[in-house]
């Protein structure tokens, strides 16, 4: 278990500002070293910047800055978006690093004195915004096959590393391995490109009278390396001089010190598979070096159907996602709404969908729910009872088969196969399953009801239940939503999650005891409800529309306005009629015979006693103390033969659920709403 965990992110270029593209990849690293952190391995989480190149040259020219300028000013932008994203890398390497440029030449030389370097004179069509050279079969009408734009006739002497020796070695090694590159789609894609063509060598070259803005090769000062040879070095280089401790120097043959050296996973999207499946392999292959352990692709983000462009404009800027919903709901929703391989497309609307359903609803309102129990019935204390397992409990039997598959199962000396084989999304199902049994554990034990019959030890138990259910959605969810995590570990009366975590790992039993039912704290645990984790977010123009049984619906308005036309507009005298007014719940019981609809006693400046359908999303209990929404001169009505002199405001999301309307500060009971 204490093996190195050694994670990467794929170099980005300095010319274009990050989005939300370069923030998925780098978000999943983070997510992998922060379980690997929690599980007290040694982890090295690498990001950084690819800063030579045509592109960067040109892109600094047109701002009249020198390259190295210029990306000092563009590499910001990436290192502050990764701390907006809570991104816990351990180090940032950049390809202008004097230690990197030197270990890419030591390379070189090794690979030219071993003649696995060759000098060439070549010809080709050259692409210049991509920086590669094409063959006259791969155009397509005379132009680049990737960008579509025009290619020139270049003539000149270059060097070639001798790629095409190792594609015989190659296609074994990854038939004998099948995890080294993943998904398996991916994987037999690349095994299907290697078996059906004849690998050529690679051009690792440019002279540098036509680019200057690269690496001098050692052994000949006329010509630069960039890009590709020059990038995929940055993963060895960094463990040289940036890792800690860093793996000792080339020329000691990487013996005698702590070698970090494979990387565990280099996380890429799927546009950059070939260079690294490919070039970086057989790379690697020359060199004598290991491979790394597994080369993941991830899928393609598009926006809401079309591929991001600047041109359309629709380039998703992850700060703007970070400032206007949160870093944890952000970073949510990458991983939990596309499978990671696949490719997702984005919409604010998915995004907010997530956010109410799965965060807001589901999460937040349990912990809410459960803090306000806790409080209500004792104080915050909760009774951790001592002999209660797994197998005694059938609730802690339900959690533990949610989690067993997704923490320790399979786990005790390697990760289980879900987080070996990264599947983020399946992984955050089953902790929704604990969340699920936990809200339907409430709705089954009704809490309320055992306080109302005094029967405590039943209570004291289902709190406790709810206490420990929570505590391991915690700790489970922490390489996901960090703060969040921290947030309900505090609520919930405990010190600091990551240090409970690293306390628990016992030399005889390696793997964390905390993420196990039966952990129990060293001291007594008061709850403190703290701020709501995930407010539900209210989407402009929602039209409200009152219904006499007391059942308000929501429709937006923007789908009303497209789809039926104009609406029925009303006045504002007519609006007026209607007295909207605060009040706060003094009593809630359900009316008998009926799961739908609930008896209030309101204060609106005067008790009022109303009646809501809303039985079937809200626990009586929940609703005392709430200020509410009420529309106070309704003429009276029956409901089930119950009296209703008006109704409260409620929104009903797609899936038939209301959500009462509360307020974000306390106000006056009775206060007009206009
Ligand atoms: O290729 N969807 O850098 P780059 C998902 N410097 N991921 C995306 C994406 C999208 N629409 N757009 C970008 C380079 N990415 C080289 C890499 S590595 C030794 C050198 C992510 O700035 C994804 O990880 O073009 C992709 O592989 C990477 O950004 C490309 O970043």
């Amino acid at each position: 278990m204490n093996r190195k965990f050694y994670v990467t992110t794929p170099i980005y270029y300095v010319n274009d500002v990050p989005h939300i593209g370069h923030a998925y990849t780098t978000v999943a690293a983070d997510i992998l070293a922060r379980r690997n952190r929690l599980l007290g391995r040694k982890v090295f989480f690498l990001t950084g910047t690819d800063e030579h190149g045509q592109k960067v040259e040109k892109a600094a020219a047109e701002k009249g800055r020198s390259p190295k300028e210029h990306a000092d000013i563009m590499v910001e932008n990436f290192k502050q978006l990764w701390k907006k994203l809570n991104v816990s890398n351990d180090a940032f390497i950049r390809t202008t690093d004097t230690e990197h440029i030197k270990t890419v030449q030591g390379l070189m030389q090794m690979l030219w004195d071993g003649g696995k370097i060759e000098k060439r004179s070549y010809s080709g069509w050259y692409c210049t915004p991509d920086e590669r050279f094409w063959t006259e079969k791969e155009l397509v009408d005379g132009n680049c096959p990737d960008c579509g734009r025009p290619v020139e006739q270049i003539h000149e002497e270059n060097y070639f590393f001798l790629m095409s020796k190792y594609q015989g070695r190659l296609i074994t090694y990854i038939e004998e391995n099948p995890s080294y590159i993943l998904p398996e789609t991916r994987r037999n894609e690349v095994l299907g490109f290697l078996r059906n063509n004849t690998l050529g060598d690679l051009c690792i070259s440019r002279p540098k009278q036509r680019l200057s803005w690269g690496i001098p090769l050692p052994f000949d000062e006329g010509f630069v390396t960039y890009v590709w040879f020059d990038a995929l070095v940055n993963y060895f280089s960094a463990t040289r001089y940036l890792a800690n401790p860093p793996s000792p120097p080339l020329s000691k043959g990487g013996k005698g010190g702590f070698e970090w050296w494979p990387a565990s996973h280099h996380l890429v999207g799927k546009d950059i598979l070939t260079t690294h499946a490919v070039y970086w392999s057989t790379m690697l292959m020359a060199l004598n070096l290991p491979l790394p352990e597994n080369i993941f692709a991830h899928g393609w983000w598009t926006v809401e159907g079309r591929k991001m462009s600047k041109s359309l404009g629709n380039v998703v800027d992850p700060n703007a996602m970070v400032e206007k919903y949160g870093v944890d709901a952000f970073r949510y929703f990458l991983f939990r709404e596309v499978p990671f391989g696949l490719d997702g497309d984005f919409s604010e609307e998915a995004l907010i969908r997530r956010i109410n359903t799965d965060l807001a609803n589901d999460l937040g309102n349990l912990l809410s729910r459960f803090l306000t129990m806790a409080e209500k019935y004792f104080g915050g204390k909760i009774n951790i009872p001592t002999g209660d397992t797994r197998e005694l409990n059938p609730f802690a039997t339900e959690c533990d088969d949610a989690l067993a598959p997704v923490t320790y199962q399979d786990d005790i000396w390697e990760d289980c196969r879900h987080w070996s084989n990264l599947k983020f999304n399946v992984i955050l199902e089953h902790i929704w399953k604990v969340i699920s049994a936990a809200n339907n554990h409430v709705a089954q034990k009704e809490p309320w009801k055992l306080a109302e019959s005094n029967n405590h030890q039943e209570l004291e138990r289902v709190m406790f239940n709810l206490w420990n259910a929570l505590r391991l959605v915690a700790v489970c969810l922490f390489p996901f939503m960090p703060t969040t995590a921290e947030k309900i570990w505090k609520q919930l009366g405990l010190k600091s999650l990551v240090d409970e975590v690293r306390q628990s790992i016992s030399e005889v039993n390696q793997y964390p005891e905390v993420f196990y039912w039966e952990w129990r704290p060293s001291y007594p645990v008061k709850v403190a409800k703290g701020e709501q984790l995930f407010p539900r977010i209210v989407v402009g123009g929602i039209k409200i529309s009152l219904k006499l049984d007391a059942e308000v619906e929501y429709k937006k308005e923007k789908t009303a306005m497209t789809e039926q036309g104009a609406e029925e507009l009303v006045s504002i005298e007519d609006f007026a009629k209607v007295h909207l007014k605060i009040g706060r719940v003094l009593s809630a019981e359900r009316v008998e015979k009926s799961d739908k609809l609930i008896k209030l006693k309101v204060d609106i400046g005067e008790e009022r006693q109303i009646v809501a359908g809303i039985g079937k999303a809200y626990d009586p209990e929940y609703l005392i103390g709430k200020e509410i929404v009420v529309v106070a001169n309704l003429k009276p009505a029956k409901l089930m033969g119950v009296e209703s002199r008006g109704m409260l405001l409620a929104a009903t999301d797609d899936d038939g659920k209301p959500s009462i309307l509360v307020l974000d500060r306390e106000v006056k009971p009775g206060a007009r709403v206009k």
